[in-house]
């Protein structure tokens, strides 16, 4: 398999966890593209879900696909998110963010009982960090804040610049939230709880995107078929 197919099978395997009558987190990027659109499949087929999106794109595919939606409002605990992840290491600890829905990802899956991330084997490192960790900030006071990012950085032993994502046009890229996002590239983050912890100290840093503690299950597809790694 490549690695888009890789994709698909991963998403293709997890979508069997799903459940008439359950309430399903639906993440964003390449991987739950393909998860959405099994899901919905299923929904034609008269399977009974309702689904959260994690971003304005996963929304507008989910409502194409014919899939029953609601707000985090209207249904606030879910029991089972399905997403995709930038890295993952064998504690289940992930770097999300790559499409810049780290935020309402997060969220989401700080509402599920169960979140599952779907990948394919490249994602799966035994260090997480060449992937650089997306970090959502708020735009007022961006310079101060970015130099805060790369003192906290500095001070766990991985100095890096964090710079800020652009466009394909060269403008700042904005979240769904109105926010912005600072990529820090670590190279390796040997201590992510520590990393995490002084991001979470700095005001303008909305969130990271080190999920720790949020991974119940892994489905990882390689070329040559599918692993399950559990917590
Ligand atoms: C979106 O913000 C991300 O967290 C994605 O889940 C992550 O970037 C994985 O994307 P792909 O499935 O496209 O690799």
């Amino acid at each position: 398999m490549n690695i888009a197919e890789q994709k698909r099978a991963a998403a293709a395997y997890a979508v069997e966890f799903v459940q008439s009558g359950m309430l399903i987190g639906l993440g964003t990027g390449t991987t739950s593209q393909h998860f959405v659109e099994l899901l919905g499949e299923r929904v034609r087929g008269g399977l009974n879900v309702v689904a959260v999106a994690t971003s304005e794109a996963t929304q507008a595919q989910a409502e194409r696909a014919g899939i029953p939606l609601a707000t985090l409002d209207e249904a606030p605990r879910l029991d089972l998110t399905v997403d995709g992840a930038d890295e993952i290491s064998p504690d289940l600890i992930a770097i999300k963010g790559g499409g810049g829905a780290l935020l309402r990802e997060k969220i989401v899956a700080s509402a599920s009982t169960v979140m599952v991330v779907i990948a394919d084997e490249s994602k799966w490192v035994d260090t997480l960090g060449r992937f650089p960790l997306p970090i959502e900030v708020v735009p007022f006071g961006l310079t101060p804040t970015r130099r805060a990012v790369e003192h906290a950085a500095a001070e766990i032993g991985c100095p890096a610049s964090a710079v800020l994502r652009r466009t394909s046009e060269g403008h700042p890229f904005v979240t769904d939230g109105g926010h912005l996002i600072l990529d820090l590239a670590l190279g390796r983050i040997p201590e992510p709880q520590a990393l995490a912890a002084r991001l979470a100290e700095i005001p303008g840093v909305v969130e990271h995107g080190l999920f720790i503690g949020l991974v119940r299950r892994a489905v990882i597809a390689g070329p040559h078929g599918i692993r399950v790694e559990e917590a």
